[in-house]
């Protein structure tokens, strides 16, 4: 989400509003690397795929790709999901509805209650992924977070009202496990499976990797620091090559609140953006452990991957810590040639950093899996102006910090310590699976050269990016040398600058493969398809104006990263985000998340008339029963 016209806050400005950042800024490094942005050039030029930066070719200019096997659709403002003709777009599981028969439907009066809400699909679907189990196929999908305004929108001002309210809302976070099946040709869900799992902020997980039991994750709860409750606010998400599922604790923050008066944040948890007030959830309220005057290791406990067995409902979630603790957008695993895993991590704040894990051990189908995301090295990124980059290992001697387990805890302070690249707000990552290259999207940064990022980390303008207080977004992608995904150097390029060319002529009006009929602002979700087409979900403004005029709804567009082609796919409907992504194992149906329709009051999606706007996943098919991907 991103600013319009409106006066409200997103979600995404929330925290720079709570947490404001030091206005000062080195202003001489801005300009030096301003200036050498001819390197950033140079970086483009070397893989052959744009012109250089702000020039324009027109749209039609590029040779029209055949990996595509659909017609470009228009941008749309409706309240509707849009897809190409020969395609069509159904519902399959909505916020509330319940994922066992004993449980009550929906109720558009009251929202349901914290009960029902426990046992059934949460809200606000994000990172998703299918398996298929003993002849099954089980949906995974991360639930991230409640709108106050509709989860309580039948309270005055959609405030929580009673207890019962607010639990309603924790209940309505976390994962959702469902089976899905095939009935009378459309998918839908398969109520009372022995699958079907509800994973929320109560849920029992553990520690594992260099943080288990270290002081700062001990609590009163848990004097072992090694027993988690919960996880919430999972954004992205990423399947292992042995079957699990990793979801990722993005905005943790915004759920602690201090009730000491005068409490203020140390510096640790400042750079994480606790602070005195929550995001209006209102945990504290109800649970203690929310409560950071009172128990100020609490948030160390969060921010991290936690994996999840969805062959087994009554397994314990593991937190890995080895990958780090900041705002995890997703976890790309892949395989390396000599078979060690790798996976790609993003942290999604202005300014923030790219991530890598390697780990030790390498992965043999049927071995033991249980060690490979606890023992290993995490690495951040740094992006030359020159196309180049490395991986830096983030330990003691690196970071000077006395221990692994502090730089899986500190891990946003230990990436500083070794002088990471700052950037545009880094979202998902997605591995091409024809090549050995990465693709990473850098959503939008609004203070990108204009103040430093939460630990007073300069912002400077340039490299992969490349655009002072960039409102559009990029996607940057990067070759690991040698084909290698665990060397430690890398070349990059960006596959496309996001921008409204209708609007500007220079650097705003975007890369060449954006033009007036496929513009679009803010990639967020990526996601590659089996046949090697990138998938680009956004989350930005859909204002349709100024800046924004033309660009519509929230969309999802198809990206060859051969050509650089990019063609709308689907369009969403009033003011919600389009993320999450995956097949059905067959790939004849595409699964995709409609987060937060109306989250500024303005849709009825899907039932329409005065119903209660409900995010949903839906099933998107080619009418002639086809592959899609
Ligand atoms: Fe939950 Fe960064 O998106
Ligand atoms: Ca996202
Ligand atoms: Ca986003
Ligand atoms: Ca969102």
């Amino acid at each position: 989400m991103s600013s319009t016209t409106d006066n409200k806050p997103t979600f995404d400005e929330f925290d720079e509003i709570n947490n404001p950042r030091p206005d000062e800024c080195d202003f001489d490094r801005i300009v030096d690397t301003a200036i050498s942005r001819r390197g950033l050039m140079t970086g483009v030029m070397a893989f052959g795929s744009f012109a250089a930066l702000g020039s324009l070719v027109p749209a039609g200019a590029r040779a029209a790709s055949d990996r595509f096997a659909f017609t470009q659709i228009p941008t749309s403002t409706e309240d509707a999901i849009m897809v190409p003709e020969g395609y069509k777009a159904e519902v399959l599981v909505r916020w509330g509805d319940p994922l066992w028969s004993d449980v009550a439907d929906f109720d558009h009066a009251t929202r349901g209650s914290a009960e029902t809400q426990a046992r059934a699909f949460g809200d606000n679907t994000d990172g998703m992924q299918t398996y298929s189990i003993d002849g099954r196929t089980i949906l995974v999908v991360n639930n991230e977070y409640t709108n106050t305004d509709i989860i309580w929108g039948n309270r005055e001002g959609g405030k929580a009202e009673t207890d019962d309210d607010i639990a309603k809302g924790m209940m309505a976070h976390g994962i959702s496990i469902v089976e899905i099946a095939p009935e009378g040709g459309k998918w839908g869900i398969v109520k009372d499976s022995p699958y079907n799992r509800r994973i929320t902020p109560k849920t029992e997980m553990t520690f594992t990797g260099p943080a288990a039991g270290h002081d700062l994750l001990k609590t009163d709860a848990d004097p072992s620091g090694t027993t988690s409750l919960g996880t919430w606010n999972n954004c992205g998400s990423g399947p292992t090559p042995w079957g699990t599922y990793l979801t990722c604790e993005e905005n943790f923050n915004g759920y602690f609140s201090a009730s000491a008066e005068g409490w203020e944040p140390t510096p640790e948890l400042d750079r994480y953006g606790i602070s005195a007030a929550d995001w209006g959830y209102g945990w504290a309220k109800i649970d203690e452990r929310y409560d950071v005057s009172k128990h100020p290791n609490e948030p160390n406990r969060a921010g991290y991957v936690v994996e999840i067995d969805p062959r087994d409902p009554n397994s314990t979630p593991k937190k890995r810590t080895a990958l780090g603790r900041f705002k995890h957008e997703n976890a790309e695993c892949v395989v390396a040639n000599d078979g060690r895993i790798v996976v790609y991590l993003g942290d999604d704040e202005r300014g923030e950093f790219a991530y890598r894990y390697v780990s030790n051990g390498v992965f043999a189908p049927g071995a033991d899996t249980d060690s490979l995301l606890d023992d290993g090295t995490l690495y951040v990124a740094v992006f030359s102006d020159d196309g180049t980059g490395k991986w830096v290992a983030l330990t003691p001697e690196t970071t000077g910090m006395a221990s692994q387990a502090e730089v899986c805890i500190h891990t946003r302070q230990a990436a500083s310590a070794v002088g990471a690249t700052t950037m545009d707000r880094p979202e998902w990552i997605s591995a091409n699976p024809n090549a050995p290259e990465v693709y990473m999207a850098l959503t939008n940064n609004k203070n990108r050269g204009k103040k430093p990022n939460a630990g007073g980390d300069e912002t400077p303008v340039g490299g992969p990016n490349p655009r002072e207080a960039n409102n559009y977004g990029q996607i940057v992608r990067w070759r690991p040398d040698n084909g290698d995904h665990t060397a430690e150097g890398f070349s990059w390029d960006l596959f496309v600058l996001a921008g409204n060319p209708t609007v500007h002529s220079d650097a705003y009006g975007g890369s060449d493969n954006v033009t007036k009929d496929n513009m679009f602002n803010s990639p967020d979700g990526l996601q590659f398809d089996s046949n090697g087409v990138l998938w680009i979900q956004t989350d930005g403004n859909y204002s349709n104006a100024k800046d924004f005029e033309g660009q519509g709804n929230n969309q999802m567009l198809a990206g060859d990263p051969v050509t650089g082609e990019i063609r709308r796919f689907l369009v969403g409907p009033k003011e919600c985000e389009v993320t999450g992504l995956t097949w059905t194992p067959d790939r004849r149906t595409m699964l995709v998340g409609i987060q937060h329709p109306g989250e500024r009051g303005d849709s009825h999606w899907p039932e329409g008339g005065d119903s209660v706007p409900r995010s949903a996943i839906i099933a998107v098919t080619r009418e002639d029963g086809g592959l899609i991907g």
